[in-house]
């Protein structure tokens, strides 16, 4: 079994480099089926998720090759409507996004019900009701979904989401591209993704409009060419690494950000007597020797991201005074807290709400990443812990961090992975990377 291995008390100093951002190339590649013709993605972070995605679009018959590390051609001109791997796309939430793309470029999706972290019911209802509206026949049976566009075409609808939903936004936007029509998306989602997703569409020949306010045009299209795209950096990795400098009290320069879709975390912050500086693309955080309590409240783009949510609450964890975080999106994203109190720290938590009692010295433990961002909490309580912690079930954590011990081994952190044996096995440990 393979975990993290920490050693905590040393504060981050020095620089770190974000990759692009997960969740607009989860989107983007299932996007680069409706091309027909070479899309060239750069800044593609190397993380599982991104590839699983790859595996499912090569067995839809897209050609993939990676140009550089960071740099990879789809060409999906070949793709056919086959089922898709449903072993790997059970693991993905992102999965869903092959609702779309093979609903707009063959007019028949069959897909599983969407994996990924569990934080309670994720329902894809709103995913549904806009795949109905542009003229798709669905059906969920047996954990799968099921989506034929009647005529072998979606057409245009105008779609008002009952939830600002992300990926329903995202999901909609991919199906109406080549629909006959024009399709109307209100009450949208504006993360910053959702106008990287409409960006790399309108690069491959597509009309979406509106994409980062609450209503998106999209004017349907015959055709989409290849064409050349750069994902933009990644706000929850760069958010952890400041969240981590914070924490731990040292002085980190975040490089490759865009500092604009940062600026609901630097002044959350900057509330705790952290130093943010904002440069034209880089952040420099400088930790304070002692952090202040503060109130966070998730809430869709542009508030305080869900996904920064259990960070912030490692780091508050060690400021002074009570702190309250109020879950704003998911019914259950606190199972995290279970694992902090294992290291001393003393929070209560009332459904939505966590009431964190801060101003505690954290010890090393034995935890386990409950999902990707809850397992990038726990290394950040790791880092700030006296003695050694042990974080199990990493395989969430590789979903989305891109090289996250060798990141935070070139800052300072002492942190290995180490593959353990199974209990049936005898042997010492063996430390098999640094990143
Ligand atoms: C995406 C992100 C995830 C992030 C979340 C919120 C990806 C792959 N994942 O997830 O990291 O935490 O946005 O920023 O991009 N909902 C419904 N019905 C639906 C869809 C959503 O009720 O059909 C609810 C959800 O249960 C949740 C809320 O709406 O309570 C927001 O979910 P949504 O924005 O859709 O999240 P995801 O797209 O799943």
């Amino acid at each position: 079994m393979d975990k993290y291995v920490i050693h905590g008390g040393t504060a981050l100093h020095g620089e770190v480099e974000i990759s692009g951002a997960k969740n607009a190339a989860v989107a983007i590649i299932p996007a680069a089926l409706l091309v027909e013709g070479v899309c060239r993605i750069e800044n593609i972070p190397q993380i599982s998720d991104t590839d699983m995605l790859l595996t499912i679009l090569a067995e839809l018959g897209a050609r993939v090759s990676y140009i550089n590390r960071t740099t990879i051609e789809i060409d999906c001109t070949d793709a056919r409507y086959q089922d898709a791997p449903y072993d790997l796309m059970r693991k993905i939430r992102a999965s869903y996004y092959l609702i779309g793309s093979m609903l707009g470029r063959f007019g028949s999706a069959k897909t599983t019900m969407p994996g990924g972290c569990n934080f309670g019911v994720r329902p894809i209802d709103q995913h549904i009701k806009g795949m109905t509206a542009l003229g798709a026949d669905v059906s969920v049976k047996n954990g799968f979904v099921y989506a034929d566009a009647l005529g072998g075409r979606l057409h245009g609808a105008r779609i008002y989401l009952d939830k600002v939903s992300v990926g329903a936004t995202m999901n909609i936007m991919i199906a109406a591209v080549l629909a006959s029509g024009r399709t109307i998306i209100e009450n949208a989602a504006r993360e910053p993704h959702i106008v990287d997703l409409a960006n790399f569409l309108n690069s491959m020949g597509a009309d979406v409009r509106g994409a980062g306010t609450d209503t998106i045009k999209v004017n349907g299209v015959e055709k989409l060419h290849g064409g050349s795209y750069s994902i933009i950096p990644d706000q929850i990795e760069a958010g952890t690494y400041m969240v981590a400098a914070a924490a731990t009290g040292g002085e980190v320069l975040v490089k490759n950000v865009i500092p604009k879709h940062l600026e609901c975390i630097s002044a959350k912050l900057r509330e705790t007597g952290t130093i943010v500086q904002e440069y034209e693309d880089s952040v420099l955080v400088k930790g304070a020797s002692n952090l202040r309590r503060v109130n966070v409240k998730t809430m869709p783009y542009p508030g305080f991201p869900t996904d920064m949510q259990p960070q912030m609450g490692a780091l508050l964890c060690l400021a002074n005074g009570t702190s309250v975080i109020t879950e704003g999106i998911y019914d259950n994203r606190f199972k995290y807290v279970n694992e902090l109190r294992k290291m001393g720290a003393e929070i209560q938590v009332d459904g939505r709400i966590a009431i964190i009692e801060g101003g505690r010295r954290l010890t090393g433990a034995p935890v386990m990443a409950c999902d990707l961002r809850a397992g990038a909490a726990m290394v950040i309580a790791g880092m700030c812990a006296a003695g050694e912690t042990q974080v199990e079930d990493i395989h969430f954590i590789e979903r989305g961090y891109e090289n996250f011990v060798g990141k935070l081994r070139a800052l300072g952190a002492d942190i290995s992975l180490v593959s353990f044996p199974d209990e049936a096995e005898t042997g010492s440990d063996k430390i098999i990377a640094f990143g």
